[in-house]
């Protein structure tokens, strides 16, 4: 999709569909204001027949609008004027966007950005277009031929602005589109089948980046270096598996180089069965999500560079299957990790601290700034927070509020979670210096407290995502989630250096 950003009166813009919002009880945005005064008055006759106009999420085409140069005039609605939440916001925003999709629109016009959302601007309204719009757009095909995608594709969007605005509301398309280039990758490799989006096929992924941009450097870790490595942890999840593990380690090198680089590190569990633990089997396709933070680093190390963001970023994805068999971990074995500590595996599916835990260990060499880590953790962080918000574990104030402000700020949001020492005390073991799970409550935070033993004093923040990064049911798929809050969380330490 082409975008640009026009400050001419919507009543003269050329396209197949014009889009403007307007409110319940007849109010209307400046955009609807002039559509109305232009076609005497065909926005008012109509918001005033149809009860359900201007409530969020509706939408009222009039089609060939006498006195405009759109083929057709699409009103929105966002709800109650000076009551629109971002939620309102959005929900319309996807409506928008799976009917520009849907029909024989190629080219279209949307004035979003002058819809009065509480406390936002113009500009994230528009960054949240851009991103609705080509979130719309994908379409999952890889292995499902008989899906096609819309046979006449939007090709060309106009976003509205004023001319004070025009420069900054381009800025924000531009970020938007760059976000949901990562999100789109994300959501790719978190849909693929687990026969094909297996640890190599993760590691050659990242090597794509290679092509795309030389700022970018991939190297990737088996079996065998693994063990030159020491990483006890991380080879045990993987003994079991018939496939390679890989540690894939990403390098994107921004244009300043005198800090010390940003550590994002992200659990690939391409499979989990559970390993020997083995889950029930209903639903357990789902668990090819697991590598949903791999593939959030993947996607925001895409939008960083789109974004030509300055910062020297280091990506670390620990990529394996978890299964059982005959050479797989049994409940009570105990390892030696990369770290020297020693862990007693009490649960085998209690997989993704141990991979992380070497992959922690790992990042570590490169003397980082900061380290995020990013896991479809634990079903506890789900029991506690449901689908809308990520888990957030840090014991770094500073962290823990730039992560918050990132997830408002990219509606992507985070939700802290103790990690206090009183909980440590669960982790300990008779027969190893940790246990790789803790007692029956708090799981989050005990997955949490056991990866906190891995990081030494580097600021570090966990994030809790196995909420977060998919969608069950009907709609099952990966949801690109937390890119936008990554994106946002690196575009504003840019801004600090
Ligand atoms: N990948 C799962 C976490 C998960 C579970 C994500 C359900 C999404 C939905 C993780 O490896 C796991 O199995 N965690 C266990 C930990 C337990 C054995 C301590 C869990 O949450 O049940
Ligand atoms: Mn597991
Ligand atoms: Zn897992």
């Amino acid at each position: 999709m082409k975008y640009s950003v026009v400050t001419a009166s919507p009543a003269e813009i050329v396209c197949d569909c014009l889009v403007v919002g307007v409110y319940e009880n007849g109010q209307m945005t400046p955009s609807a204001q002039a559509m109305d005064r232009a076609t005497g008055g065909a926005v008012s006759d109509l918001l005033s027949q149809q009860d359900a106009a201007g409530k969020a999420e509706t939408l009222h085409a009039l089609y060939r609008p006498a006195g405009l140069k759109a083929a057709r005039l699409l009103l929105a609605g966002f709800g109650e004027a000076g009551k629109v939440g971002e939620n309102d916001f959005l929900k319309t925003l996807q409506q928008i966007a799976r009917t520009l999709h849907k029909d024989s629109t190629v080219t279209a016009a949307l004035a979003s950005s002058e819809v009065r959302v509480a406390g936002r601007n113009a500009q994230w309204n528009a960054r949240q277009t851009a991103l609705a719009l080509e979130n719309a757009a994908y379409v999952f095909q890889e292995t499902k031929p008989s899906a096609k995608p819309p046979a006449t594709p939007l090709e060309s969007v106009s976003i509205l602005a004023s001319k004070a605005n025009r420069a900054k509301v381009r800025k924000a398309v531009d970020q938007g589109v760059a976000i949901a280039s990562g999100m789109i990758w994300t959501r790719q490799l978190g849909d693929l089948p687990p026969n094909l989006c297996t640890p190599g096929y993760l590691a050659r992924q990242a090597r794509s980046l290679i092509r795309e941009d030389s700022r970018f450097s991939v190297k990737s870790f088996g079996r065998r270096e693994l063990e030159k490595r020491n990483m006890g942890a991380f080879l045990a999840v993987a003994q079991g598996s018939a496939e390679e593990p890989q540690l894939i380690i990403i390098e994107y090198r921004g244009r300043v180089r005198t800090k010390a680089p940003i550590a994002l590190v992200g659990k690939g569990v391409t499979f989990d069965t559970g390993g020997i633990s083995i889950k029930p089997s209903s639903a357990m396709d789902e668990m090819k999500f697991d590598m949903c933070g791999a593939g959030s680093v993947l996607g925001t190390l895409k939008a960083a560079a789109a974004l030509n963001l300055p910062q020297h970023l280091v990506g670390i994805i620990p990529a394996t299957e978890n299964m059982p068999g005959g050479k797989a971990t049994r409940p009570g074995d105990v390892v030696t990790t990369a770290s020297g500590q020693t862990v007693e595996i009490l649960n085998t599916d209690a997989e993704g601290r141990l991979i992380l835990c070497d992959a922690l260990d790992y990042a570590l060499r490169f003397k980082p700034r900061l380290i995020i880590d990013i896991a479809t953790l634990t079903g506890a962080c789900v029991h506690a927070l449901g689908k809308h918000a990520s888990g957030l574990f840090t014991y770094q104030t500073q962290l823990e509020r730039a992560l918050i402000a990132a997830g408002r700020e990219s509606w992507d949001r985070v939700w802290p979670l103790p990690l206090w020492d009183d909980y440590q005390g669960e982790l300990d073991s008779n027969f190893a210096d940790i246990a790789n799970i803790g007692e029956r409550y708090a799981g989050a935070t005990t997955a949490a407290c056991f990866l906190s033993r891995f990081v030494g004093d580097t600021p570090w923040a966990h994030l809790d995502i196995a909420g977060t990064a998919w969608h069950t049911g009907k709609s099952k798929g990966a949801t690109g989630r937390p890119v936008p809050l990554l994106t946002h969380f690196l575009m504003r330490d840019a801004q600090k250096s």
